[in-house]
């Protein structure tokens, strides 16, 4: 307890004004510079009330010179959002020579190349730091973000311009706008030199390269990053406005460099799997006397336009694949396994273990999947277990070491109850194969309080809701103290906080600004992407993609939402219609009418609505002149494979389907057509040619 103000003498007061002064800099520093606060906001605003009200009561101190006044201004607090022209996306990743093959295979059947056709692939390092797309216009450096969700990144543009080996003007003549993508990394020298720094002013240190070079490029204060050693190497590309630089991979990279640009002096052109598989190994050889964390190697087809007509599936080019290093590994002890219940009620166990360091990771949790697989690798509590990590995946426990199994482990019973509900937990049987389902799932529902928290938390998080400030561990303190217990309750905090005597701000770990900043993101999400809302309400199988193609297809959240609900009678037209979806089918049109079906889901999506609006889905290309239409295509294609082609169709907006209905607009015939043809011609559906396609495309 502190003396009332009124109570001290000038001289007490004069030296506790100096101590709160010292005290309340150094929370400063360790809150905006480091992103790393050690004390909680409702303490931090105690100790700026006291330094306030002594200065009311002695004026005279008022006019001393403080460290708590802050030097210069503070930094922002946060970064601003920049949407990327052009969406940042992930690779798929291969594990061996095999499947470099199958990729190879898989990239010349889509293409539809004879065996005489050669299809080269750059090989090049895969850089284990972070993204980011740097933007020049006129040759100028005007702007700068993170990968983010891939859709919207931070704009990091003042902190990647005091990075010296990106040049601020590129040199030649560069088109007119050129985004220009590649990772900021931290090489292993100067990541020991700044962890020693760090670690001599007592600061926190970094457990890898490429947390401190994220670290690093999230500073608030570019005169932070200014002072850490980051390096880039440019290997891709976003927007470009004006005559493209060269015709294929490898000469993009080229370009780049003679813009002035850093690129990979590793990367080859390769002309097969065994030669990409060749430059893995090598790659391997020589990878820990590279100076730099890599993880694998990215192959790339190396010609435009067969990049350009491979295109994308989900998040992922088709022309392009990561072949990841094998993964690193670890021996330790077992101590417990604890059940995590999912928002889908699925009982994962969690091993719990003595905390070991894998590839520079420490790793005290690894998932056991499920209980079949504690079983089949016979694994009990006490045992010594191989763990595993391998770039951003939960770690996994490969098997146990038997030879130090102890005399008193016991085979791991799974429980049959939910340990957060206490309901029944069940493995379901498929109706068609009559086996039972590898995952246990608590059958409480709606009343499980482990699952409540959970469909919270997917509800929030980034690709959702992305609420800033509701994390885990907020929203399951929030629903503990019973102040948001489902999705809608979220925005209704606000007025409900103003209205209670118990106010947020005065819990421990909260503080009048966190909770402001609180309200001012979740005020924020009261408009949101339809795609987002749709996945972020948890129906079950409806992952991102799928929430993507629903949101694209229904345009606005009322149209899906009707047809859902009528959805609910598998012989119905709306049944027929989410499963003709390209790419959702029966199982996932099943899952959508149930959740739309389902009562208690109905009143709460009533109550969310009325506090969020979905905005309607921009289409994928609502410009083209195939948009919205329904094609069909049959016969041989001469000019592209099948697949490519539906792919094709699809990017611009329409919906292929496999069979002909007085539904579909244009069925594509090419030599050899049948039944499809005539009864199209019976059906008065418009039919032209394959060239008359492409034509009316523009391709
Ligand atoms: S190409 C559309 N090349 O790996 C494909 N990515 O796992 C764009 N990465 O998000 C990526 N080195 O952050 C590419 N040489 C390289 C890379 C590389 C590292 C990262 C990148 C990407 C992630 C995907």
């Amino acid at each position: 307890m502190s003396i009332p103000e009124a109570s001290l003498t000038p001289a007490q007061a004069r030296a506790e004004h100096a101590r709160l002064g010292a005290e309340i800099a150094t929370h400063d520093i360790a809150y905006h510079q480091n992103d790393a606060p050690t004390i909680s906001d409702a303490d931090y605003d105690a100790l700026r009330r006291r330094f306030d009200a002594l200065e009311k009561a002695f004026p005279e101190l008022a006019a001393l010179p403080s460290p708590a006044r802050g030097v210069g201004s503070a930094p922002a607090q946060k970064f601003a959002k920049i949407r990327h022209a052009v969406p940042m996306l992930s690779l798929g990743n291969v594990f061996d020579a095999t499947e470099v093959e199958d990729f190879v295979e898989r990239v010349r059947r889509f293409l539809g190349l004879g065996p005489e056709t050669p299809v080269a692939f750059t090989a090049e390092p895969k850089i284990d730091g972070l993204s980011c797309s740097i933007r020049y216009e006129n040759g100028v450096l005007i702007r700068a973000a993170t990968r983010g969700d891939g859709f919207e990144g931070e704009d990091v543009t003042a902190n990647v311009k005091t990075i010296g080996e990106i040049p601020h003007r590129l040199h030649g003549a560069a088109p007119a706008v050129l985004e220009v993508r590649g990772e900021v990394y931290m090489t292993h020298k100067d990541f020991a030199a700044l962890n020693a720094r760090q670690a001599a002013a007592g600061e926190k240190t970094f457990a890898n390269p490429r947390n401190a070079a994220a670290g690093s490029l999230r500073q608030l204060d570019s005169a932070m990053t200014a002072q850490r050693p980051l390096h880039f190497f440019a290997y891709a590309w976003g927007e470009i406005v004006g005559p493209m630089p060269a015709t294929t991979q490898h000469g993009m990279v080229t370009a780049f460099k003679g813009f002035g640009l850093p690129t990979n002096a590793r990367m080859v052109l390769c002309h097969s799997a065994a030669e990409m598989v060749a430059f893995f190994n090598r790659l391997g050889e020589d990878r820990a006397g590279l100076g730099y964390d890599i993880d694998g190697v990215v192959y790339k087809a190396d010609n435009l336009d067969f990049q350009e007509r491979l295109g994308f599936v989900s998040r992922a080019p088709r022309w392009a694949v990561a072949h990841k290093f094998p993964a690193e590994q670890a021996t330790t002890v077992l101590r417990d396994i604890e059940i995590q219940v999912g928002r889908t009620g699925s009982l994962t166990p969690v091993a719990k273990l003595e905390p070991v360091t894998v590839g520079g990771v420490v790793v005290s949790n690894a998932t056991l999947h499920n209980e079949d697989e504690i079983a089949r690798k016979d694994i009990r509590i006490g045992d010594t277990v191989v763990v595993q990590r391998a770039g951003d995946v939960i770690p996994q426990i490969v098997r146990v070491i038997m030879e130090k199994r102890p005399a008193d482990a016991r085979p791991y019973e799974f429980s049959q109850v939910c340990p957060a509900c206490g309901s029944a937990a069940i493995r379901e049987i498929d109706e068609k194969t009559g086996e039972a389902d590898v995952v246990r799932r608590c059958t409480g529902g709606l009343i499980c309080p482990a699952q409540a928290v959970e469909r919270l938390k997917h509800f929030c998080s980034r690709n959702a809701m992305d609420i800033e400030g509701l994390g885990d561990k907020q929203i399951e303190f929030f629903y503990e103290k019973g102040l948001i217990k489902t999705p809608a309750d979220i925005f209704t905090l606000e007025p409900r906080d103003k209205a209670s005597l118990a106010k947020i701000e005065n819990y421990e770990g909260f503080g009048k600004l966190s909770v402001k900043n609180l309200f001012a993101a979740i005020e924020a999400r009261r408009s949101v992407e339809l795609n987002r809302f749709i996945f972020a309400l948890g129906i079950r199988r409806i992952g991102e993609t799928n929430a993507r193609r629903l949101a694209r297809h229904f345009g606005d959240f009322n149209a899906l939402r009707t047809a859902a609900r009528a959805a609910g009678d598998p012989a119905s037209d709306a049944r027929a219609e989410i499963n003709n979806i390209s790419g959702v089918g029966n199982v996932l049109a099943e899952a959508v009418a149930d959740f739309f079906c389902e009562e208690h889901n109905e009143r709460e999506l009533d109550r969310l609505l009325a506090e969020v609006t979905p905005t309607p889905m921009e289409a994928v290309a609502s410009d083209s002149p195939v948009t919205g239409k329904i094609v069909v295509f049959t016969g041989a294609l001469e000019r592209m494979t099948r697949e490519e082609a539906k792919a094709q169709a699809e990017r611009l907006g329409a919906k292929v389907s496999g069979s002909v209905s007085k539904k579909t607009d244009i069925l594509v015939a090419g030599p050899g057509a049948g039944s499809k043809l005539t009864r199209a011609q019976e059906a008065g559906v418009r039919v032209m040619s394959e060239d008359e396609w492409l034509a009316m495309i523009g391709a």
